[in-house]
């Protein structure tokens, strides 16, 4: 043991004649006694003049989103103590917080019902999910002032890249009734053209976009188009591409036939209007049927119609020579009339037969096999197109042609962003002979672009949305759930 260096005797020697020094008051402990009781009675008033004066934002998290800014100080409107704790405070609850918290971090579902209270519905992805991400793991606020960021893709790989998850989906998806899927909801105008679910449904596992990412559903079904009748194995509207780019065909108003001739851009130049026939055939395919007399021309659209003209020809000879041919004197008009119909018994004995012509046989006028082709182009019959039916003492049926407005509900195009990209490296129009080709892009094509190597961006949401609202929603257009988000964003109450 080392030698101390002063003695007890030493130290007690300091002390003598000084024995009450512990009462003395001295100038520091005084000080520190003070400052003790500042201290706690600061602190308690700083606390209950923050409850009733103080403003949250001083333990903020961090700013809220722009989207959010409207009513970012109240954070009771995500941040809800009751519901945090599931109603009143007990001990056992309080502890069961506290533990989760230092466990798990901060608790999503109850943040989530407070999203939900203004955007109803949000969580819908798809009905064999297995179990749903919180709003706030793909939403993130609290990230600073500007607007929410945007979802990224890992999000979706979450799910879309876990063998497990999708698997265990797969299985409940076969346990779930066809129409819980029906998840493309569209104004009833629209045509979509829509595969039915594969029976292991859309669960393929993958990581990217460029890779693994499935091929398009109508490249791997190798769908063909609606306008094919498959069990009678014609055409319902039959359309060549090909033959129309051939060098025989005539310009319209001097201009060569392109696809921007019947190909019109919607008014956003996201996708394409619907083909019409009075815009886009009927230049050239007039419906005429007297060579004599080119300004007469069938009706089109309405096989009844059409019948009715056919039916009542001297009639609609009269109204032509009438307002057509100049013609005022009754008897002038009558002349013309009996000399056209004799023109038209030397190629058709009958009505019947004229009838019978114009609806079933797709070349009905025989002036025709002199014309050229663009002249003849004018007097081809409904059958040159359409599929016909003939009915017994009624007007024959024609099958209504599918126009398909819409080829892939199950992801989002823009043309307007693609300007620069030629049709036909999308579509391989100009070499399509068939009504029944279905000139849609393979995955491949997209990938040239949207990949690391393209340079552009392939996230999922390029291409993808998340939430589809139900079919209902749509349907009832005056359903308080929209109308109560429409009101919000317009600041009402
Ligand atoms: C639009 C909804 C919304 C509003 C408004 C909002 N918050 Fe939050 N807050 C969230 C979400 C979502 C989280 C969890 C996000 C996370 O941690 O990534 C969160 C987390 C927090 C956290 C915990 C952070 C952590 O990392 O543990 C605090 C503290 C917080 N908010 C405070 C506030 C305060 C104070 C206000 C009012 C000024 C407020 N919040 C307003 C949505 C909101
Ligand atoms: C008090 C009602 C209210 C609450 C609660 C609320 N929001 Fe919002 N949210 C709005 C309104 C209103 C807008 C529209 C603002 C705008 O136009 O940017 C909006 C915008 C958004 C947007 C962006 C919309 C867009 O078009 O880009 C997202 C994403 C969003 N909210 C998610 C959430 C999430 C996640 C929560 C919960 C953490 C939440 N919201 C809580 C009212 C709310
Ligand atoms: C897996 C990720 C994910 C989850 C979870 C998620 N969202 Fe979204 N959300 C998205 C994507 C992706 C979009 C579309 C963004 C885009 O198109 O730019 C979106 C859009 C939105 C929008 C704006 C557009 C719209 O459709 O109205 C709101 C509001 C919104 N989400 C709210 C919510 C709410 C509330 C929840 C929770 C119930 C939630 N989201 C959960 C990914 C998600
Ligand atoms: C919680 C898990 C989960 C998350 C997260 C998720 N998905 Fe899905 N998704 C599924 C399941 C399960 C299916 C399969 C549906 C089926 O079998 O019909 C699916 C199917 C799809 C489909 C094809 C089906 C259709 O009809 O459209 C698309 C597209 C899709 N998801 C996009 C996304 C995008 C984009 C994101 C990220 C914003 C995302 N998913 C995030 C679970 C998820
Ligand atoms: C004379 C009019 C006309 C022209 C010119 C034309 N198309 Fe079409 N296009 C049609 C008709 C009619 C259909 C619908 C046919 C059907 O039902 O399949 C169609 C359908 C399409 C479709 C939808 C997919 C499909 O298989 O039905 C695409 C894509 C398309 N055309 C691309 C083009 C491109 C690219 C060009 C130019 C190279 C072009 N079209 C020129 C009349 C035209
Ligand atoms: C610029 C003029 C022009 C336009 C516009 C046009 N066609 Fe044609 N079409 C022709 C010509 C010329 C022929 C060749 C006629 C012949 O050889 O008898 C033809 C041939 C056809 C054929 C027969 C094709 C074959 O393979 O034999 C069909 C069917 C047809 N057109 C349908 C349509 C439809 C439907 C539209 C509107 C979407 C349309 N056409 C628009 C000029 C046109
Ligand atoms: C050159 C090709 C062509 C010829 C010839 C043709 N059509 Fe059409 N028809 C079309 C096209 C293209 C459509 C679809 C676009 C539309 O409805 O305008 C159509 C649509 C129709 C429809 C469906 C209308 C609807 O409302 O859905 C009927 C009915 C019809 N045609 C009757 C006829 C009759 C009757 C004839 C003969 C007198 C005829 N078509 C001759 C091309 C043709
Ligand atoms: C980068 C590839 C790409 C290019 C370039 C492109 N398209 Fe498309 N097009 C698509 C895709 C993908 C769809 C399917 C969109 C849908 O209906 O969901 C489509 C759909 C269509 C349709 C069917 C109706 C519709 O809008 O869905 C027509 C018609 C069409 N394209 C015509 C054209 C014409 C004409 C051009 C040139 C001016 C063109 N496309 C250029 C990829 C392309
Ligand atoms: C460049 C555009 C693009 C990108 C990026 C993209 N997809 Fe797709 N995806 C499509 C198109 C187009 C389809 C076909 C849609 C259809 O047939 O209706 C599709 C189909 C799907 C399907 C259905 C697959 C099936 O089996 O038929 C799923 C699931 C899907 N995408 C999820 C995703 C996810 C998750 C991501 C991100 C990792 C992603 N996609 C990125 C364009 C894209
Ligand atoms: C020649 C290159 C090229 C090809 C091929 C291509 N894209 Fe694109 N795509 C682009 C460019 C460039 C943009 C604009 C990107 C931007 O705005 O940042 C774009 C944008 C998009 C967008 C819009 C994203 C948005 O922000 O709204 C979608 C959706 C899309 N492409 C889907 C497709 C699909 C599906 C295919 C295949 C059928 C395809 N693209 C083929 C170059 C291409």
């Amino acid at each position: 043991m080392a030698a101390p260096r002063r003695t007890q005797k030493q130290i007690a020697e300091r002390y003598k004649g000084n024995l009450g020094y512990y009462n003395k008051k001295h100038s520091w402990r005084r000080a520190r006694h003070w400052v003790s009781f500042l201290a706690i009675v600061g602190g308690i008033t700083g606390i209950v003049l923050f409850q009733m004066h103080g403003h949250e934002k001083f333990f903020n998290a961090g700013k809220i989103s722009s989207n959010h800014a409207a009513f970012g100080d109240n954070c009771a409107s995500c941040h809800d103590k009751s519901l945090m704790t599931g109603g009143a405070l007990t001990v056992q609850k309080f502890r069961e917080v506290v533990k989760d918290r230092f466990r798990n971090g901060i608790a999503f579902e109850p943040i989530d019902q407070r999203c939900e209270t203004c955007h109803q519905l949000h969580a819908f992805h798809q009905a064999n999910v297995v179990q749903n991400r919180s709003c706030s793991v793909c939403h993130q606020e609290h990230q600073g002032p500007g607007p929410m960021r945007s979802v990224a893709s890992f999000n979706c790989a979450s799910c879309h890249n876990n063998g497990q998850t999708m698997a265990a989906s797969a299985q409940k998806g076969m346990q779930l009734s066809p129409a819980a899927f029906h998840r493309h909801p569209r104004p009833v105008e629209r045509v979509v053209f829509e595969l039915p679910r594969p029976p292991r449904g859309y669960t393929q596992v993958f990581s990217s976009f460029w890779a693994g990412h499935p091929e398009f559903q109508l490249d791997y079904e190798k769908a063909r188009d609606p306008d094919y009748d498959w069990k009678e194995h014609r055409d319902i509207l039959r359309f060549n591409h090909q033959r129309h780019f051939a060098p025989d065909i005539s310009w319209v108003n001097g201009r060569k036939l392109d696809c921007n001739f019947c190909h019109k851009p919607d008014a956003e130049g996201r996708y394409y209007q619907r083909i019409t026939f009075a815009a886009n055939c009927q230049a050239c395919h007039s419906l005429q049927f007297d060579a004599k007399n080119p300004d007469l021309k069938v009706p089109h659209g309405d096989v009844t119609l059409a019948r009715t003209f056919l039916r009542t020809l001297p009639a609609q000879y009269g109204d032509y020579a009438r307002l057509k041919k100049g013609k005022t004197r009754e008897s002038e008009v009558q002349n013309f009339v009996s000399q056209q119909i004799r023109q038209l018994r030397e190629q058709f004995r009958t009505g019947e037969e004229l009838e019978r012509a114009v609806f079933f046989t797709s070349d009905p006028y025989k002036p025709q096999r002199q014309m050229g082709p663009a002249t003849r182009a004018n007097f081809a019959g409904c059958a040159f197109c359409h599929e016909v039916k003939p009915l017994a003492n009624a007007a024959p049926v024609i099958t209504k042609p599918i126009l398909v407005d819409r080829w892939m509900p199950q992801a989002r195009f823009d043309h307007a962003k693609h300007a620069s990209v030629k049709c036909d490296d999308c579509h391989h129009a100009t070499q399509s002979r068939e009504t029944a080709d279905v000139l849609m892009p393979a995955k491949a094509n997209c990938v040239t672009c949207h990949s690391p190597a393209g340079k552009v961006v392939a996230e999922c949401i390029t291409c993808h949305t998340y939430h589809a609202p139900p079919e209902a929603m749509l349907a009832d257009a005056h359903n308080p759930a929209i109308r109560s988000l429409k009101q919000m964003l317009l600041g009402q109450k």
